[in-house]
């Protein structure tokens, strides 16, 4: 093992423009992430926590500063190789679940195995047992050819960790993955989430305005005014 921290974040600050007006959303970011550590940030609604996460998992660029993921500058990657990167390295969980209504549960967990690098796909074979052993751990063995319409919010979740997990990430990304739930439907997700999390040694970075979820894990941080703070409210 090194000492290395699995996800570093220098100095960022991300705007966005809109028209002639420029919204500074986060001004100075900086974060450390070791491996297997649990971190949640703290923010309220309009802080910046989506963006952040965003940034911080390789979907949209910052406006100034650095995003190491394992000793790898994300943003001076070529858009294939930080897709390659995102694909086999970090799985994300939505609010709204994001599965694809047109595809059933198997499916939709097998999907991320499609987007990996040619050289990184598993057989299709070993592709199905994987869906099917995570489906298993999140108590979906009998849902397995459902469409997403036909399963309750806590399911579509419970179908959406299971997606996330499935090219073995090295880190999760979840953004108020209990926030379209009622809080026992949402204790149950959560409970699939950390068991996961702990099993594969994860290491999990989570948003939330839900004080009791953050306080599950190791540490919780404050987004506000676009800086992040350990202090308390
Ligand atoms: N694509 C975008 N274009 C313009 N403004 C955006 C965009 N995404 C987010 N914002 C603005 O950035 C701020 C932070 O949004 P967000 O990161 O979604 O906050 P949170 O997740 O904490 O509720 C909000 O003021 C929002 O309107
Ligand atoms: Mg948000």
């Amino acid at each position: 093992m090194n000492d290395r921290p699995l996800l570093q974040a220098d100095a960022i600050d991300k705007s966005f423009v809109m028209g002639a007006v420029v919204i500074p959303v986060l001004k100075g970011v900086s974060l450390s992430l070791g491996r297997g550590e649990r971190t949640a940030i703290m923010g309220a609604s309009g802080a910046g926590k989506t963006t952040l996460l965003h940034v911080l998992g390789g979907l949209e660029s910052p406006t100034a500063g650095r995003v190491m993921f394992d000793g790898t500058d994300v943003y001076s990657q070529s858009p294939a190789r930080r897709t390659a990167l995102r694909a086999s390295q970090t799985g994300f969980i939505f609010q709204a679940y994001y599965l694809l209504p047109e595809l059933t549960v198997l499916e939709n967990v097998m999907l991320p195995a499609m987007a990996l690098p040619r050289r990184l796909q598993p057989k299709s074979r070993a592709t199905r047992d994987r869906a099917e052993s995570l489906l298993s751990s999140v108590g979906l063995s009998g849902r397995l050819h459902h469409l997403p319409t036909e399963l309750s919010g806590g399911e579509q979740q419970r179908t959406a960790v299971a997606r996330a997990m499935m090219n073995n990430p090295e880190i999760l990304f979840c953004d108020e993955p209990t926030g379209n739930l009622d809080s026992k439907t949402g204790d149950t997700v959560l409970q699939c989430l950390f068991r996961l999390v702990e099993e594969h040694q994860v290491t999990l970075l989570l948003v939330s305005h839900n004080r009791a979820l953050c306080d599950q894990c190791d540490r919780v941080l404050f987004l506000r005014d676009g800086r992040l703070e350990t202090d308390q409210e």
